[in-house]
């Protein structure tokens, strides 16, 4: 049977080294790229399509372009879409034209928030939150779908090169609202190329490969027309739940940290956390902690500590059962502390760049 990933559920996926498998994934590799960033070093960066063209674009200083967009559906965002920004801002850094879309048109069409009000919550909320997380505000790009004439226009173009059986195939559904948002999307990601053609990397979430095939697919079948460069994809793990299961999702919002969150009300739930620390004292002295099961472990992994030396020592020291989950907890809600105070302070002060117009907006 076909397999299917659906972008707009919340279905969790079991195992990624199965998704490589069914998908014909690469499996990523940190080595092949220059200074990777953490979750590049750490395998939460995990898959992708067609990575050498842009390993070697910004080996050899070639022009490339890095696009990725988002909903602005909720007023806060999450781990997912931070590290979306982290993998942008990685190749914004290497040399990529680096442009985000506001999906409005498709959180009008699938989540039935309306334009106006997409538009204020991105220009007051996820902009300068991605600004806050790292991308270079003289440097990015910025857009809305409901602006954008050049998506709009390849997305007309697109619905002429797939048939409905195809995109049933790949989402499993074919309805009006979902046909509109992957259509535009497949505009949003090769758009860049009608300016000028050259390689370009989506980083996403894994949720959102079905929109890179389809797009991949659109490439390859308008060879003699449009002549893009085949897209490239770079995909992330999910964050795990504070209680263990796969994906941080709002809808556990005890497991569940928002970008922002109080860190209070932070921290109480990464007490509550699911950790790898033995039953008794006595036992996590002499056996240890069990790592991989340890969700607060991950967070410090995945988000909290930059340096590789730190996570190292505190690794050894929880393994070897000297560092208690108490002790673990506390650290990570301290740099939880830490973190929101910073994230804060960066959307305060990208909100000003957003007021004084000092972002760059196409349409
Ligand atoms: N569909 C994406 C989401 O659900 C948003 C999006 C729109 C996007 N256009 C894009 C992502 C282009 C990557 C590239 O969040």
């Amino acid at each position: 049977m076909q397999k299917l990933i659906d972008p707009w559920g919340s279905g969790l996926l079991e195992d990624y080294e199965k998704i490589v498998k069914d998908f014909g994934l690469e499996v990523f590799n940190s080595k092949s790229f220059l200074e990777p960033n953490r979750i590049m070093r750490r395998n939460v960066v995990f898959a992708g399509r067609d990575l050498a063209r842009i390993a070697d674009a910004i080996k050899h200083k070639k022009k490339f372009y890095a696009l990725s967009g988002i909903m602005p559906t909720n007023d806060r965002i999450h781990f997912g879409n931070k590290m979306v920004i982290e993998n942008l801002a990685y190749f914004q850094k290497h040399g990529a034209k680096t442009i985000v879309a506001i999906a409005d048109l498709e959180a009008a069409a699938v989540r039935g928030v309306s334009l106006a009000e997409a538009r204020k919550r991105a220009l007051e909320f996820h902009i300068p939150a991605y600004i806050a997380l790292g991308l270079n505000p003289k440097k990015t790009v910025f857009y809305f779908q409901s602006d954008h004439r050049d998506s709009t226009r390849i997305a007309f173009e697109a619905a002429q090169k797939i048939t409905l059986n195809e995109f049933r195939a790949t989402y499993g559904v074919a309805d009006p609202s979902r046909i509109m948002s992957a259509l535009t999307q497949i505009g949003d990601i090769v758009f860049p190329q009608l300016e000028e053609r050259m390689p370009g990397i989506i980083p996403v979430g894994i949720d959102q490969e079905p929109h890179i095939r389809l797009t991949r697919d659109f490439v390859s079948r308008t060879r003699s027309s449009f002549n893009f460069f085949q897209v490239s994809s770079i995909y992330h793990k999910y964050t795990p739940a504070l209680n263990g299961e796969l994906k941080m999702s709002k809808s556990k919002p005890e497991s569940c940290i928002d970008l922002p969150e109080d860190p209070k009300s932070a921290c109480a739930k990464i007490k509550r956390a699911l950790t790898g620390g033995r039953d008794t004292l006595e036992e996590h002295r002499k056996l240890g902690a069990v790592i991989e099961k340890d969700m607060v472990f991950e967070l410090l992994k995945q988000h909290l500590i930059e340096d590789d030396k730190e996570l190292q020592e505190i690794y050894d020291e929880y393994k070897g059962g000297r560092m208690t989950s108490g002790e673990l907890k506390q650290i990570a809600c301290d740099k939880t502390t830490v973190f929101m105070k910073r994230l804060n302070e960066g959307i305060e002060d990208a909100r000003r760049l957003v007021k004084a117009k000092e972002l760059n907006f196409i349409s």
